[in-house]
Parts: structure tokens; C-alpha cells; sequence
């Protein structure tokens, strides 16, 4: 029988490997660079840590058996596995991106990928019919962030695999708003999901990772090779610390959402607050999408004040909710957009996302609610 999502965040994979036989119930660190052959052109299936380390195979596994894939692929950063994925693409071949992507990856695609021939589109892929639009005869994926960064705004992952498949090219979904607890793109027809393993997966702020994970043989032997040659593996010891912060997955992303829903309530009350971007608030627009695709709303909630004045007094007076830039872990953390995660998009087009001086993002934590609000009610004034 398939274990439940529960069960293998603290079990582990259902394919563990007994790599000792010590008994060990916390998955052992192998923390080695090479593995000693047994005899010339013998191997005991470990050669050496960029090619395979037992450690990192075990967080393989479990984060593709969270996103019912075929396997994972674990690196150092999340970025790091976005441009080993892009590397899957040669010069000439052509993208379609959402708009209001995590910047670091809008920085990759506009001045790397750019440099290495590959040209990525990127409109608003909540409408369909402007992923429809943007197709062209080189087109060989489409990649997505759903729910967008920061705004918050839905893509219909199985309409966007429909039209993929249509197409003859391939959907990748940058799953780590949601964590798998919440959305698995692959079972909606994607072909690749990535994370930022530094964020939910992790959970604790102290470690970065990143995640490809694919349920297509084809794509796996292609990544692999590249993943092998490329380096930029998750070492052994990092490995385990998202072995372990995987293990209260559950308990944190149902704790994240049940404050971030109180917290996104608070907001919409305060008369400095103009707007809150929130997928789980009935007025959602796309209400209907995420409640077909998405098993619960995350704790991500993003909200515009009433000018740069209140932004900035915000970020300075917060003294429970740290003012930093990275998301998904146990500490609530405000961020400012404009300047941190999207300080790389060109100013016009971040404008016309919505990304200005009165929008802030907050990664709502696992504090007590009352805590967190208590802290936003005495920095807003
Ligand atoms: C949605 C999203 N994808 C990818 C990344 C990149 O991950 P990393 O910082 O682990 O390289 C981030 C980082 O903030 C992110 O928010």
C-alpha cells in the first residue's frame, strides 16, 4: 500500500535502502567524498559523492515520493537546480515563463540563458490564452510559478499540461510556494517540478537545497547525466538537515496556513491595508482553480499599504517578524519585493506586476498567531 504523505516525511522513502545494519532510525550521514571498489572494475554502487552519496539518494527519494515522481534530483541551492534544468535546452530552443517569477530566476533567464541562445517569453500565464500566444515553432517548455511571486495569482496546471502535450513541448512547475504537502504539478501533467528546498521542505531557515523531480524516464536520464557532469549536488550533511526538517513537513505547512489565514484576516481589517494577496481568502479571483488544484493555501501573503511611508515603517519597527528575504521556514520573515527578491526587474516591468514601494511580501510562520499579529498591529502604528 502507498503510504501517506505523513508517513513518508517521517519514515523516509518506501524504497530506504539498508545501507548498515546498525538499526539506525535516523538515516545515517555518509559523509565521504569517494567510496573504496572493491576489486578493479568492481563498485559497490557508490563511487564518489558528486555521482551518488547514499545520504543524498535517501532525500531523493522521499521528495519524489512526496511528488509521486520517478526520482529527484537534490542540489546545493534552488538555483542550482533551475540552471541544471535549463541546461536540457540548446540554442535556438524558446521558453514560455510566467511574468511574476521568483527574480533570481528572471535574472537567469533574461541575462544566462539569453547568453547561451535560449529565449524565454514571459507573459501572464494565468490566461491561458496568453501562453497560446506566446507558442512558437521552437517552443520546448513552458515554466511555471503557481501561485505566482509575490502576487499571489493562479495558473491552471492541468490546462497548461493540456497544452503542453498538445504542443509537443514540456511543463516545468516551480513548486515551492506550496511544498508538495499542498500542490503536486506532476499528478496535474507536468513533466519537471522544482524547489527551493531552503524554503518549506527545509523548513528551519538554516539550510539551502534545491529539487528537480520528474516522472518521465526520458527527462530523468537526460538531467542526471547533466546533474553528474555539472556538480552541484547537495552534500551529505545538508542531505540530512532536509531529511530531517522534511520529517514535521505536515505539522508545519497545516500550522503556516492556519496563521496565515488569521494573519491575511487581520490585514484585510486595518485601515492602512489596501489589498492582501492571499489564495486562501474566499475573494480570491481564482477561487475555483485553486480549490480543483492546490490541497490547501500555503503561508505565503503578500499585502499593499497605503504608502512607502507605512512600508518602510513596517520593515523597521517589526520585532518578532525578522525583515529578511527568504521564505517557508519556522520564523515569520517580511520582505520588500522592490528591493530584495525582484531588485532585478527592470523597473517598468516590475512596476506593471505590482511589485512597488507599498508591497510587502510575508512568509507567515509557525509563532503563536496572536504573537504575529500582535507584532504587525504595533509596527503598522
Ligand atoms: C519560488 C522560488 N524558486 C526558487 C528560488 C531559488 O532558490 P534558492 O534560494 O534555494 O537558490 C527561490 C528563492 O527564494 C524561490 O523563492
Amino acid at each position: 500500500m502507498n503510504r501517506r504523505t505523513e508517513t513518508v516525511c517521517v519514515r523516509g522513502s518506501q524504497s530506504r535502502k539498508a545501507v548498515d545494519n546498525t538499526g539506525s532510525i535516523s538515516f545515517p550521514i555518509y559523509q565521504t567524498a569517494a567510496f573504496a571498489h572493491p576489486g578493479i572494475a568492481q563498485s559497490t554502487g557508490y563511487d564518489y559523492s558528486r555521482l551518488q552519496n547514499p545520504t543524498r539518494e535517501e532525500v531523493e527519494r522521499v521528495v519524489a515520493d512526496l511528488e509521486k515522481g520517478l526520482d529527484a534530483l537534490a542540489f546545493a541551492t534552488g538555483m542550482a537546480a533551475v540552471s541544471t534544468m535549463m541546461e536540457m535546452f540548446v540554442p535556438g530552443d524558446h521558453l514560455i515563463a510566467t511574468e511574476d517569477l521568483y527574480g533570481g530566476t528572471t535574472r537567469l533567464f533574461q541575462h544566462i540563458s539569453v547568453k547561451n541562445g535560449i529565449e524565454v517569453s514571459f507573459t501572464d500565464t494565468s490566461q491561458i490564452s496568453n501562453i497560446r500566444a506566446a507558442v512558437r515553432e521552437n517552443t520546448r517548455a513552458v515554466f511555471l510559478e503557481t501561485p505566482t511571486n509575490p502576487m499571489m495569482k493562479i495558473t491552471d496546471i492541468a490546462a497548461v499540461a493540456a497544452l503542453a502535450k498538445e504542443n509537443g513541448f514540456i511543463l516545468i512547475v516551480d513548486n515551492t510556494f506550496l511544498s508538495p504537502y499542498f500542490q503536486n504539478p506532476l499528478t496535474l501533467g507536468a513533466d519537471i517540478v522544482l524547489h527551493s528546498g531552503t524554503k518549506y521542505l527545509g523548513g528551519h531557515n538554516d539550510t539551502l537545497a534545491g529539487f528537480l523531480v520528474t516522472d518521465k524516464a526520458d527527462i530523468l536520464e537526460k538531467l542526471r547525466f547533466i546533474y553528474k557532469t555539472i556538480g552541484g549536488g547537495l552534500s551529505p550533511l545538508d542531505s540530512w538537515l532536509i531529511l530531517r526538517g522534511i520529517k514535521t513537513l505536515a505539522l508545519r505547512m497545516e500550522r503556516h496556513q492556519e496563521n496565515a489565514v488569521r494573519v491575511a484576516a487581520f490585514l484585510k481589517t486595518h485601515p492602512k491595508v489596501k489589498e492582501v494577496y492571499y489564495i486562501g481568502r474566499e475573494d480570491h479571483p481564482d477561487k475555483e482553480i485553486i480549490n480543483k488544484q492546490c490541497k490547501g493555501y500555503g503561508g505565503m501573503v503578500s499585502f499593499r499599504v497605503d504608502s512607502e511611508v507605512t512600508a518602510r515603517q513596517i520593515l523597521e519597527r517589526v520585532r518578532l517578524i525578522y525583515f529578511a528575504e527568504s521564505l517557508g521556514g519556522t520564523e515569520s520573515l517580511i520582505t520588500y519585493p522592490m528591493l530584495q527578491t525582484h531588485a532585478d526587474v527592470p523597473e517598468a516591468a516590475r512596476r506593471a506586476l505590482g511589485v512597488d514601494e507599498t508591497l510587502l511580501r510575508m512568509s507567515v510562520g509557525i509563532e503563536h498567531h496572536e504573537d504575529i499579529i500582535a507584532d504587525l498591529k504595533q509596527a503598522m502604528g
